[in-house]
Parts: C-alpha cells; sequence; structure tokens
C-alpha cells in the first residue's frame, strides 16, 4: 500500500475488560468502501490476536500487482482487465507486464521475448533427473520436484538480497516452466524429450515440446497456439490466492525462489484449487448425461458424499469470475475454430444454467470459476487431462515469481508466522512410565529356540510394555479429541 493510498482513518476496538485500542484503517487504491484495519500491534498493546481461519478477512501483505473485486466480478493486472488482455496481448506481454509493471514498448517486447528465448533450455543432466521417475507418473508430482531441483542448478544466482539474482531467477523461471512441463508429460509418457525451438512464440514452443517426436515434426495449429496463450495470461495471477500465499510464505523464511515455486505448485495441485479442472471433466463424466444433470444437483444440494459442483464457487467471487466468462468465450472461440463437438459441452452448459437457476447456488452466490470451462478447452486442443493443473501451473508460475519478487523486493519479509486458537488439553504432569520388563529376549534366544512355542512367548513378553503403552498413546488421543479446552463452541 503506498503512502500516498493510506488516509489516516481510526478503528475503535473493545475488549472484554473494557480497554480499548486505536487501529489505523487504510483504504486500497480502487474498491474504496473496504477498511483494512491495522492490527499488527493488537498483541503488544492490549494482549490479543485475532481468530481468522482460512484468512477470510485478513490481509496478509501490501501488494500493487493483482486488482480483484469478488462483488463486482472484477480482476486487474496492474490496473488492465484481465480478459482485455487477453483478447489484445500475448502471454509473454502480460509477462513483461506483471514482473516490470508495464506493457513492454516494441523494443522491449523483442527484447524481452529474446531474453525468454535465450532461458528456454535447461541443463542437459536435467534428462537424467526426469527418468527416476516410474511411468505413469502424475506429472504434477514431476514438477513439483523439477522445480525444486532448479535449486540445484542455480545456487551461485539465487541470492534474495541480490536484485540481479531476482531477476535472473525469475527470467529462469518464466523461460523454464514450459520446458520442464513438456518434459514432465513426455518422461510420463516415455516418449524423447523434445528441445525448445527458437522463433516460436511461448505457447507453440511448449506445444511442439509436448507433441513433436523424433519422428513426426509438430505443426503449430494457430487456434492452439492461441488458445494456450490466452489459457496462461488468464491463469498468470490471481492476487493472494492459496498456492501464490503458500509461495509468499515460504519465501518469507528466505527460501530460494525456486523451492518457494514447488511449495505452490503443491499447493496448486488440490482439487479446491488448481486441481479443479481436472476434477470438472470427472465430474461431467460422472454425469454421464443431460438427463443425469438433475439428480446430481439433488446430490450437491444434499452435501451427498462431499458432493461438489466443481468450477463453481469462489472465495473472493461472489458474482461470476470475470476469467470464466472468457473462458466461454475462448470455449466458443476454439470449438468454432476446430469445429469440435464434445458431448460434455453440453452437460456443462445445462448444469451452469440449472445450477444458475436454483436457490441453492443463488443463496450461496455460487457461480462457474475460471476452471469450468477449462477443461473443455484444453481437451479439445488434446491436452491429456493429467496435464490441466500442470497448465495452470505453467501460467500461474508468472504470478508466484512476481508475488515472490515484490515480497522480496519491497522488503516485506517478515517472516509468515500466524498464531492459533489453542483448544487441547491444559498442561498436566508426564505419568510414571509403566516398569520396562527385567529380562530382554537376545537374538540368540529368539535364533535358537529350545521348543517350538518359546520364542513367540519370549517376543510378546518383550513388546507387551511397549504395546500397551502406545495403546495408552492411542486411547490419551481419543481423550484429547474428546477435551476441547475452554472453548469448545469455536466454530472452526
Ligand atoms: N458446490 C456446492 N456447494 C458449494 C460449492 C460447490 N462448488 N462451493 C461452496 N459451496 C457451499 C458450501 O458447501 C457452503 O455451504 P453451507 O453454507 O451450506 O455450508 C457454502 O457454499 C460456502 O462454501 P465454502 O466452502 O465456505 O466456500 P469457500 O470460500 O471456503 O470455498 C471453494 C471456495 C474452495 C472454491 C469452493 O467454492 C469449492 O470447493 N469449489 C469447488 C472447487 C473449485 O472449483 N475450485 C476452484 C476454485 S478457483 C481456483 O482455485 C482457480
Amino acid at each position: 500500500m503506498t503512502e500516498a493510498a493510506a488516509k489516516v482513518e481510526k478503528a475503535k476496538l473493545t475488549l472484554p475488560d473494557g480497554r480499548e485500542h486505536e487501529m489505523t484503517c487504510y483504504r486500497s487504491t480502487i474498491g474504496k468502501d473496504i477498511c483494512l484495519i491495522d492490527i499488527r500491534d493488537l498483541y503488544s498493546k492490549v494482549n490479543a490476536f485475532t481468530y481468522d481461519p482460512g484468512f477470510t478477512c485478513t490481509a496478509s501483505c501490501a501488494s500493487a500487482i493483482t486488482y480483484l473485486d469478488g462483488d463486482k466480478g472484477i480482476c486487474l493486472y496492474r490496473g488492465y482487465a484481465v480478459a482485455d488482455l487477453c483478447r489484445h496481448y500475448d502471454y509473454t506481454d502480460v509477462c513483461h507486464l506483471l514482473l516490470n509493471g508495464d506493457l513492454p514498448t516494441e523494443a522491449e517486447r523483442v527484447d524481452f521475448v529474446n531474453m525468454i528465448e535465450d532461458h528456454m533450455m535447461v541443463h542437459e543432466r536435467f534428462k537424467e533427473f526426469f527418468k527416476v521417475f516410474r511411468m505413469n507418473a502424475h506429472p504434477m508430482a514431476i514438477m513439483v520436484s523439477a522445480s525444486a531441483a532448479l535449486s540445484s542448478f542455480y545456487s551461485e544466482s539465487m541470492e534474495w538480497s541480490n536484485e540481479e539474482h531476482r531477476e535472473s531467477s525469475a527470467i529462469n523461471l518464466v523461460a523454464k516452466m514450459p520446458t520442464l512441463a513438456a518434459m514432465a508429460y513426455k518422461s510420463s509418457i516415455g516418449e524423447p524429450i523434445v528441445y525448445p525451438r527458437a522463433g516460436l512464440s511461448y505457447a507453440a514452443n511448449f506445444l511442439r515440446m509436448m507433441f513433436a517426436t523424433p519422428m513426426k515434426e509438430y505443426v503449430p495449429n494457430p487456434v492452439h497456439v492461441r488458445a494456450i496463450d490466452r489459457f496462461l495470461t488468464i491463469h498468470a495471477d490471481h492476487e493472494q490466492n492459496a498456492s501464490t500465499s503458500t509461495v509468499r510464505i515460504a519465501g518469507s523464511s528466505q527460501a530460494n525462489p525456486f523451492a518457494c515455486v514447488a511449495a505452490g505448485i503443491a499447493c496448486l495441485w488440490g482439487p479446491a484449487h488448481g486441481g479443479a479442472n481436472e476434477a470438472v471433466l470427472k465430474m461431467l463424466a460422472d454425469i454421464g448425461t443431460v438427463e443425469n444433470i438433475q439428480q446430481f444437483v439433488t446430490d450437491v444440494k444434499n452435501k451427498k458424499d462431499g458432493v461438489r459442483l466443481m468450477g463453481f464457487g469462489h472465495r473472493v467471487y461472489k458474482t461470476y469470475d470475470p476469467r470464466a466468462v472468457y473462458m466461454r468465450e475462448l470455449c466458443k472461440e476454439v470449438f468454432d475454430g476446430l469445429e469440435y463437438y464434445d458431448p460434455q459441452l453440453a452437460i456443462a452448459q445445462e448444469l451452469e444454467k440449472i445450477a444458475l437457476s436454483d436457490e441453492y447456488f443463488k443463496k450461496r452466490n455460487l457461480y462457474p470459476n475460471v476452471d469450468f470451462y477449462s477443461g473443455l478447452i484444453l481437451r479439445a486442443i488434446g491436452i491429456p487431462t493429467s496435464m490441466f493443473t500442470v497448465m495452470f501451473a505453467l501460467g500461474r508460475s508468472l504470478g508466484w515469481i512476481t508475488h515472490w519478487m515484490e515480497m522480496v523486493g519491497s522488503g516485506q519479509m517478515r517472516i509468515g508466522r500466524p498464531r492459533q486458537l489453542y483448544q487441547g488439553v491444559v498442561e498436566r504432569t508426564v505419568p510414571a512410565p509403566a516398569p520396562l520388563p527385567t529380562a530382554m529376549p537376545s537374538s540368540r534366544d529368539i535364533s535358537r529356540p529350545t521348543t517350538a512355542d518359546e520364542p513367540a512367548r519370549k517376543v510378546s513378553s518383550a513388546t507387551a510394555g511397549i504395546t500397551r503403552r502406545m495403546s495408552g498413546i492411542r486411547l490419551a488421543s481419543k481423550k484429547s479429541a474428546d477435551m476441547t479446552g475452554m472453548h469448545p463452541t469455536v466454530p472452526t
């Protein structure tokens, strides 16, 4: 938050014992109806913490990268509407915008694209790294490891406090992610790795590394290339989402940027986050036909076995996710451009229509999010389902490294260390341990039995104490789950 943006407004907190505490309020540069109360001195001044699981009302940092308005359905990268960027600019322009604060001039564009291109190759030893994974390993499992492994190749140039190191790490990451993603895919299907090639766009290079083989060159399809490019832009950043917050928390310990991004990839993998695009297609396949939609929606509303409408709902957006609006537009563009038909598109469209007119979803402000149509687009292009979340990671790497750069570069390096509301047992005395058996059986006793059943008896007498103690631990943990402490009704 800039000094200019901060107005001196105060909020007052009255504690249960009557003490009062005054706190400064900040306002974002846009969306002025939200007051951000600075609680940083709450503990030191009045001995209090706040309780906010899931950080639903907590701003963890000040940032100038992306702005969201969840009520109005707005998403801006450095002030520009993301859908407009998709319509008019390439992903590498957006890389320049996020990393440097502005869209490139013509000369800057040429330099930037050349620089990315020059860094796309990975160290030849990386090929060996991919060989250790078992066949059919999920490409996300490989990506988590591959990103962390980048730090083993750049250990001399990833010092967080060195600006040049930070910039070279960012370029290396953005340039090498498509290469690593394609290598992860090739290794998961047992095909030889394809090197990046100069003269192709970022998206075309990625598609070529995915689909070319030593036997057959890949001829870029402009519909595919444009769709992948736009997919990457739409996923490039989304302010303090779970994976970006993970990257920031990891970075706050001064961990290297590649390890921080590996942490972000791990977080993204979950179906509640980046894994949702894969989960949407599974959901559509499970529904099977348009006739089954009503029953599925009933199951969602009844929360049957945790059934959720994947690709719907968002922590911030309480209206249509603007990225989903663009994704629907892109979906039509791709399907028309390829003259492609997918029976699941009809199921998705009908499901969306039914959900949007249903009281359950209306009451909870559940609308399609970016993942609702993205899987259908990727499948139309021929991207295998196992690579969907990798595609998300590929685009989002830009946001992760931009946030890491911002955090480190603006000195917001206070280690991320939340507090907790302890609900366990109160302090108690460690009980005296049960006495150990005096005679332990030696290996000779076991290996040279005198009778057939003697070894079993000796071993069981030696382990009896351990078993007793272990069942004691189990009982104790069950007990502690029952003893929820001073505030058993606190919602979690
Ligand atoms: N289907 C059915 N019900 C839902 C859904 C959904 N997709 N999402 C939320 N709800 C319901 C909840 O059950 C809850 O209902 P209740 O009040 O009766 O208990 C209410 O809406 C509020 O939901 P929360 O879980 O509190 O919302 P939260 O903000 O924590 O979760 C999330 C957001 C994780 C995205 C959630 O909406 C979800 O699981 N969606 C499906 C997965 C998905 O599409 N994830 C991608 C998100 S976008 C991204 O990461 C790129």
